[in-house]
């Protein structure tokens, strides 16, 4: 029998001790199956470094013994980028033990952290400080700084902020090779060629693991609203996004949307949970409003007129505006509950879409229309990001299903579908929760062929062993799944 797993195995547990690694196959578990529950994996053993220079050595030796590694935040990614294949030959490495805050500049706004620090944790330890970390999703309470920067995670306030991207002023990552790439100094102009740092933020772990970053901060905020309104269709949530958008400009934060059944999901799901309108509606839209001190006094004032006009001109059918802290966060867990409701009602394809903002309430009836036509019984709703044309696009499986012959068979089928549809109308297979091993395939089949050939030349420049999160987002050779 072939010794060199144990022989790696006996010289990574010299590099990082008992706490370091994990090769009870009952703790390591949990981590080998994704959020969904779509992946399950095997691993050779959970790596947990505490420092850059452990998961430097770590590296190096996984280079020298030929180990690919598969990086791990929170484990709450939506496309299966942090499982490991069935082999058993990679070695599984998290960066949760490395969650110190390194340093806060009021000043300049920023922070540099490391990359296993959880996002909740980061926005307490900024607020102390009178300033905002300003992106936010439901998985804030495990996704990390790593995690969210290697998928340029989204969530609910890019319409103002930006996506992770946006957010990221410097980062450090390990290569392939053991080496360090640092580039944490938060320069505001650097004109030097490339922007390298680019290539890690949404590159899934496939070129290099991110350690640390510095990132963007923002004031607090003095006081936010939360409005809650029906609406009887997708286009008037559409009118009402761009009513908004005209009447409170920067104020606006935030705006998404779900249908009826997505909300009635949430409420059993959630017991303790209440409609926040007296009466169903076949759309609602939740939408944040934020101010700054200097404009804290007037911004129940300036919310209720926008309502109010809003309602002249039929942009919506009734609303409701959060009187308390504790009511806007009321309001935002039914939002944030949606994922894990759906989650629970069974079998769904879901597909992560953005077509042109403009374009989206239509796509999304043409696409209801068209595979609920195609496959009886199945249940298509889209719900989420609708201020920046991001819907989570779900098609659940007709009662009775058996989830994984569904899956298999008819879902596949019907991602297809809808991935041709979106490309049709020009937009994206994945607009927020990466590619993974969910979409790689995809990717491939309806992905523009000059973009997926870049892409394979920059994974073969930067790892050409194929160690770096094999078989996710973009693989060396095309429809080999791990290449
Ligand atoms: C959301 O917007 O709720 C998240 O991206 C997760 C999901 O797609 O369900
Ligand atoms: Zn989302």
């Amino acid at each position: 029998m072939d010794d060199a797993p144990d022989q790696f195995l006996r010289e990574l547990d010299g590099l990082l001790g008992p706490r370091g690694l994990i090769r009870d196959p009952d703790l390591m578990a949990p981590w080998l199956t994704d959020w969904r529950g779509r992946f399950s994996g095997k691993a050779l053993a959970l790596a947990l470094p505490a420092s850059t220079t452990q998961l430097v050595q770590t590296m190096a030796l996984c280079a020298r013994c030929a180990v690919p590694v598969v990086p791990q935040g929170g484990n709450s990614g939506m496309s299966g980028g942090a499982t490991p294949d069935a082999s058993g030959r990679a070695l599984l490495l998290t960066t949760r033990r490395m969650d110190a805050i390194r340093t806060i500049d009021p000043a300049a706004r920023q922070v540099t952290c490391e990359a296993g620090v959880v996002l909740q944790a980061l926005h307490d330890a900024v607020a102390v400080h009178g300033l905002r970390f300003p992106l936010t999703l439901g998985g804030k309470g495990s996704a990390t700084v790593g995690g969210l920067i290697s998928t340029n995670a989204g969530g609910t306030q890019v319409l103002r902020h930006g996506a992770m991207r946006a957010q990221v002023l410097g980062l450090e990552a390990v290569l392939a090779d053991g080496q360090v790439y640092s580039a944490l100094t938060p320069l505001r102009k650097d004109n030097r060629g490339f922007d390298l740092k680019q290539l890690f933020i949404g590159s899934e772990g496939t070129l290099g693991i991110v350690t640390a970053a510095t990132l963007r901060l923002v004031p607090g905020i003095a006081d936010r609203l939360v409005v809650w309104a029906g609406l009887p269709l997708l286009q008037t949530a559409r009118a009402l996004l761009l009513h908004c958008q005209a009447q409170l400009g920067a104020a606006l934060e935030g705006f998404e949307v779900l249908p009826q059944p997505c909300l009635d999901a949430v409420l059993a799901y959630l017991p303790d949970a209440r409609a926040p309108l007296n009466a169903p509606h076949a759309w609602h839209a939740l939408i944040e409003v934020v101010a700054e001190p200097s404009e804290a006094a007037s911004l129940r004032d300036r919310v209720e007129a926008a309502l109010a006009s809003a309602a002249t001109q039929g942009f919506l059918d009734d609303a409701t505006l959060s009187s308390s802290e504790t009511q806007a966060e009321a309001f935002w867990l039914l939002r944030d509950s949606i994922s894990a409701a759906e989650r629970a009602r069974g079998p769904a394809m879901q597909h992560d879409i953005a077509v042109p903002v403009e374009r989206m309430p239509d796509f999304i009836d043409e696409a209801t229309r068209t595979l609920e036509t195609a496959w009886p019984g199945v249940r298509a709703i889209g719900y989420g990001h609708l201020g920046d044309g991001n819907i989570h696009f779900h098609v659940g499986a007709s009662a009775g299903s058996d989830r994984a012959s569904w899956e298999a068979g008819q879902g596949k089928a019907i991602s297809r579908m809808v991935h041709d549809l979106v490309t049709a109308w020009g937009g994206t297979i994945s607009a927020e929760h990466g590619i993974g091993q969910l979409k790689q395939a995809e990717l491939e089949r309806v992905g523009d062929p000059v973009a997926l050939h870049l892409m394979r030349r920059i994974k073969a420049a930067l790892d050409p062993q194929n160690l770096l999160n094999p078989g996710k987002l973009v693989v060396l050779a095309p429809g080999s799944g791990n290449a």
